[in-house]
């Protein structure tokens, strides 16, 4: 992975400089919806649970299915709308569940067919969507179809991957993230050519050019909407189409077409809209469903061709330019020094909104399964501002015009565990960055230290429900380790305060639904040069609210040129609001003026 994320992660930074415009500062006109213009999904606020960590009903230390079917009462709790589960399909599990190896049964230590059943079904019963997760860049090299595609030349299903055969001497390079040689091809004696993974050599990536893939894939899709899902979050999926000549790309080409990323390359593929119109035809269009492309690769500049209506594809898209700012090109995963650029965190932010003002559909998360905790991240997990920091974070989230993509955990203020040595990580990209650096006689405290802050594995850590051992996770012993501040982050305890970030997160999300100005209203963005706080209007219909978050932990002063003495306070992280010149550390405020 590492040669790959690194590479990935330059690339953002440098992406954002080629495609970045400045923040709207068009004249407001206030939104407005009709019921043409509004949609289910744009108006769900996701929830994603990653099973593996949620809940563990059986005692085995992994969370499973009925763990969650045992929580489905605290899920509706929230007032989330759609539960997006990462994978839970049969799988050797080489990256939890992103190698599959039998798209159409459920991983051992989930559960059974029948489990998923009655998930979906008390879902349902409580208005509740489903959204599955679809790997199908890449299968696992245990699949039944990999399996007979190694096996000879002449094999059926040979070209349901992409082989390089040796006597046309070495491929030209392709990154494979998770590999510490940093290759995405891997050699196979057995026929004596290499095989092309984008990811780990476990992780072999599908030939899509192939139409039998893709049929085999839409029909798999249909299986899984036929049980009654409500759509699907695709996983890399802008990377499936390839250039099956792969030619040499140089560095002067990669550069100069690419912003020199090896993602918008691979995001680039020559028939990649085809086979997303395919898909739409073939499946999507066929039932009333929501579909989410991890959009690794997708910059402003080629978002529309996702997710315009008038494009037959997908609805939304999350882009990495926010979760990769301020990662420094050429290190791991490093944060630059000082924390988060408040005005680059905004510009982001407002350009990525603009870009969707006419057309198409945004989102928004700052945490999930392969995030640190966002309050580390992007708050202040000191003891003393993790809560306030966190409740800040959240208010954003759910006062900007996207589909929000809220992460299991970051209710309660969940924040990094900040493990001390190698052996406490599990994720594959970790342990290959690790092993990496040492070859490279690099230095493994420095990339310790980074991880902390970066890996993974601080957003996979167990849920906490309660003070009880393992935190209520799981009765066994957890397939990771607990954080141990479960004794006074968790559940049961944040029940019970008014306070809490688990009850601000409730009353946000109601706010949201109460007020479609939340959902569809202009977003404008105000004190444009202020470096401590974020500050911007919604307006829709006749209604404005104004939005004001301070990112520091220190007063913050706020000129948003409007008159908000007069406005009706909606929301404060501090139970009431002081003054809205002057904001709290952390605070955050909503008025409706
Ligand atoms: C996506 C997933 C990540 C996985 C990778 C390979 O980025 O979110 O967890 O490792 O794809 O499938």
């Amino acid at each position: 992975m590492s040669q790959m994320r690194r590479l990935l992660l330059a690339a953002a930074i440098i992406s954002s400089a080629i495609f970045s415009c400045q923040p709207n500062s068009k004249p407001v006109i206030a939104a407005s919806v009709d019921s043409t213009n509004r949609k289910w999904w744009k108006e769900a606020v996701v929830y994603q649970i990653y099973p593996r960590s949620f809940k563990d009903f059986d005692g085995d230390g992994i969370g499973d299915l009925k763990g969650i079917i045992s929580r489905l009462d605290y899920i509706k709790s929230l007032g989330v709308d759609v539960i997006w589960l990462n994978p839970i399909y049969a799988s050797p599990n080489a990256d939890n569940g992103y190698d599959i190896s039998d798209y159409e049964n459920i991983m051992k230590e989930f559960g059974t067919m029948q489990d998923f059943d009655s998930l979906l079904h008390g879902l349902h019963q409580r208005n509740i969507k489903l959204v599955m997760d679809l790997v199908v860049n890449h299968s696992s090299n245990e699949h039944k179809w990999f399996l007979q595609s190694r096996n000879s030349r002449t094999n059926p299903y040979r070209d349901y991957y992409h082989w390089w055969n040796a006597e046309r001497g070495k491929p030209a390079f392709r990154p494979g993230s998770f590999e510490v040689d940093g290759s995405g091809w891997r050699y196979d004696s057995l026929t004596n050519a290499y095989y092309l993974h984008y990811f780990s050599y476990k992780q072999p990536d599908l030939n899509w050019e192939n139409p039998k893939v893709r049929q085999e894939i839409f029909r798999m899709m249909r299986f899984w909407f036929d049980k009654g899902i409500d759509g699907f979050r695709m996983d890399v999926i802008p990377f499936i189409a390839k250039d099956t000549t792969f030619p040499v790309i140089t560095q002067k080409e990669l550069d100069e077409k690419y912003g020199g990323a090896w993602d918008h390359y691979m995001a680039s593929g020559p028939h990649l809209h085809d086979y997303l119109k395919e898909m739409n035809t073939e499946v999507l269009s066929k039932y009333n469903c929501m579909s989410v492309a991890e959009g690794a690769g997708v910059t402003t500049a080629t978002a529309h061709d996702f997710v315009d209506e008038d494009r037959h594809e997908l609805n939304m898209l999350y882009h990495f330019e926010g979760v990769s700012l301020g990662f420094v090109p050429g290190k791991f995963k490093e944060i630059e020094p000082g924390g988060i650029k408040l005005i680059a965190f905004r510009n982001l932010y407002s350009k990525w909104d603009s870009i969707f003002e006419e057309r198409g559909w945004g989102t928004i998360y700052l945490g999930n399964h392969d995030q640190p905790r966002m309050v580390t991240r992007w708050g202040n997990d000191s003891p003393e501002w993790r809560e306030l920091s966190s409740k800040m974070l959240t208010t954003f989230l759910l006062t900007m015009r996207a589909t929000p993509y809220y992460y299991a955990g970051d209710e309660l203020g969940m924040n990094n565990i900040k493990f001390n040595s190698i052996e406490e990580y599990k994720d594959i990209e970790s342990i290959g960055m690790y092993q990496q650096i040492k070859n490279n006689g690099g230095d493994l405290r420095e990339f310790l230290n980074d991880q902390k802050i970066t890996a993974r594995d601080n957003g996979r850590t167990p849920f906490q429900w309660d003070n009880s051992n393992n935190a209520g996770f799981t009765a066994g012993t957890p397939w990771i380790k607990v954080n141990p501040n479960y004794k006074t982050v968790n559940v049961a305890g944040e029940e019970k305060d008014s306070m809490s970030c688990l009850n601000y997160f409730r009353k946000l999300i109601k706010l949201r639904k109460e007020n479609l100005v939340f959902v569809y209203g202009k977003y404008q963005l105000l004190d444009k040069d202020n470096p401590n706080v974020y500050a911007y209007t919604r307006e829709m219909d006749g209604k404005k609210v104004i939005v004001l978050l301070n990112f520091t932990s220190k007063p913050a002063s706020v000129n948003a040129g409007i008159n908000i003495d007069n406005g009706r306070l909606l929301m404060d992280n501090y139970g009431k609001a002081s003054s809205a010149s002057t904001l709290r550390p952390y605070e955050a405020a909503v008025y409706q003026l």
